[in-house]
């Protein structure tokens, strides 16, 4: 009340006011939105352990979150939507606390070398559209209720160390587009649930160990193209309703286990073929010479396999570069 006698009523009338404001926003929100993203940042810089360019030295209190060093907020709300710490070497992990952005929509971590598992946190995120994690050490598995994250567009977790089964859950993720988990230590089959995204249109899986057959349903992806299994020990036949798939351009499944004739109307089903790679499997049968229809081919690698019959005319296809027909490689 000392302080009030100082204070000339029109100044001390917009002091109540502004405290008013600040006390409804108190007691209706407890944090404004923004301290929520300020103390999840802070937390988040908290496990970087290394930052060799001394970037996250902007993340101070001499400049508001907004302006810190990768952060992106909406203009309306001050509330932070990308996080893009891409390619800066940072060591340590990735904070719970992400899962308090609650306005994030793209997260880009990729070429760190963050380690520790993917918090399950993340999955709070609701308005996520963007998960971009590879090329770090993360470790764990996926967080099977990332599913919560509806508006997911592309996944990126390849070049890490994570292992376990790909959750059913994820086939309810309606809008995705990209899931790249190549390199890594997935293991199991790959779920049929993954079929039902009308959406997809890459799915890159090469590099992990993947076992049983393709699912019967692939064809329902009608988006798809490309679909890479390289490296990895799936058996079984291709499930025909692949060859459906008239948009694919790549389709490698190299060093696997998979048996089965391809169809005589292979390079007529995908006419926008510009990579077939099956070397090192277990087909057989003829070699179908409408693959000399697809146009588009690049790289064409059949070895490997016990096919037969005449190599198809070349003529037509004017980018091929490779050309792999050796009987083992
Ligand atoms: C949070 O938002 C309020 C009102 O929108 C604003 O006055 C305040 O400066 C903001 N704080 C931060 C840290 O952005
Ligand atoms: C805080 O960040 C600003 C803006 O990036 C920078 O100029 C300043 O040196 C930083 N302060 C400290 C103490 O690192
Ligand atoms: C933020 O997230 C952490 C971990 O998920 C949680 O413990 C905390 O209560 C959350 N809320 C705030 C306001 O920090
Ligand atoms: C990762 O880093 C490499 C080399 O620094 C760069 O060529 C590549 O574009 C980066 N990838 C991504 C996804 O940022
Ligand atoms: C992975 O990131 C490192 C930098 O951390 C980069 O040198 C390398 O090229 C990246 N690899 C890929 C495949 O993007
Ligand atoms: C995800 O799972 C974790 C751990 O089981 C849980 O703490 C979290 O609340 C779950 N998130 C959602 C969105 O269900
Ligand atoms: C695919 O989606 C339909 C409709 O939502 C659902 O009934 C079915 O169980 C799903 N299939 C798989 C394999 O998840
Ligand atoms: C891959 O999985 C198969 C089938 O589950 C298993 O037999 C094989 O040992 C695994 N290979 C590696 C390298 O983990
Ligand atoms: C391929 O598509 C045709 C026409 O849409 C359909 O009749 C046929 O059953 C499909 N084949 C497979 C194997 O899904
Ligand atoms: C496939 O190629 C052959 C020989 O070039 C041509 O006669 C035929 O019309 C082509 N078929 C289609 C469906 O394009």
């Amino acid at each position: 009340m000392e302080l009030h006698k100082h204070i000339n009523p029109p100044l001390f009338f917009t002091y109540l006011c502004v405290h008013a404001l600040i006390l409804h926003s108190c007691l209706g929100l407890r944090l404004s939105g923004n301290e929520t993203d300020r103390l999840a940042l802070l937390e988040i810089r908290a496990r970087i352990t290394e930052d060799p360019f001394g970037v996250l030295n902007s993340w101070n209190a001499t400049v508001h979150f907004c302006s810190w060093h990768g952060v992106t907020c909406s203009h309306r709300h001050q509330r932070v939507t990308r996080l893009d710490l891409r390619s800066l070497k940072l060591a340590g992990s990735i904070s719970p606390h992400v899962g308090n952005l609650s306005f994030l929509r793209e997260i880009y971590l990729q070429n760190n070398s963050l380690s520790n598992e993917i918090p399950q946190d993340v999955s709070r995120l609701r308005r996520l559209q963007d998960l971009l994690l590879q090329n770090n050490s993360l470790s764990g598995e996926i967080p099977s209720n990332l599913s919560s994250c509806s508006q997911l567009i592309r996944i990126a977790f390849s070049f890490n160390l994570l292992v376990g089964r790909i959750p059913e859950e994820l086939g309810t993720l309606s809008k995705l587009r990209e899931i790249a988990i190549h390199d890594n230590h997935f293991t199991g089959s790959v779920p049929k649930s993954l079929t039902n995204i009308s959406s997809l249109e890459i799915i890159s899986a090469t590099g992990n160990n993947f076992s049983g057959s393709l699912p019967d349903t692939f064809g329902q992806m009608t988006n798809l193209f490309v679909l890479a299994f390289d490296a990895n020990s799936l058996s079984g036949t291709i499930p025909p309703s692949i060859f459906n798939l008239s948009s694919i351009r790549i389709f490698s499944v190299t060093y696997n286990q998979i048996l089965g004739t391809l169809p005589s109307n292979l390079g007529v089903a995908f006419p926008h073929l510009e990579f077939f790679g099956i070397g090192r499997n277990q087909f057989s049968g003829p070699i179908p010479v409408s693959l000399s229809n697809a146009s588009s081919l690049r790289h064409l690698g059949l070895g490997g396999n016990r096919l037969h019959g005449k190599v198809p005319s070349l003529e037509n296809l004017h980018s091929l570069e490779r050309l792999l027909l050796a009987a083992t490689i």
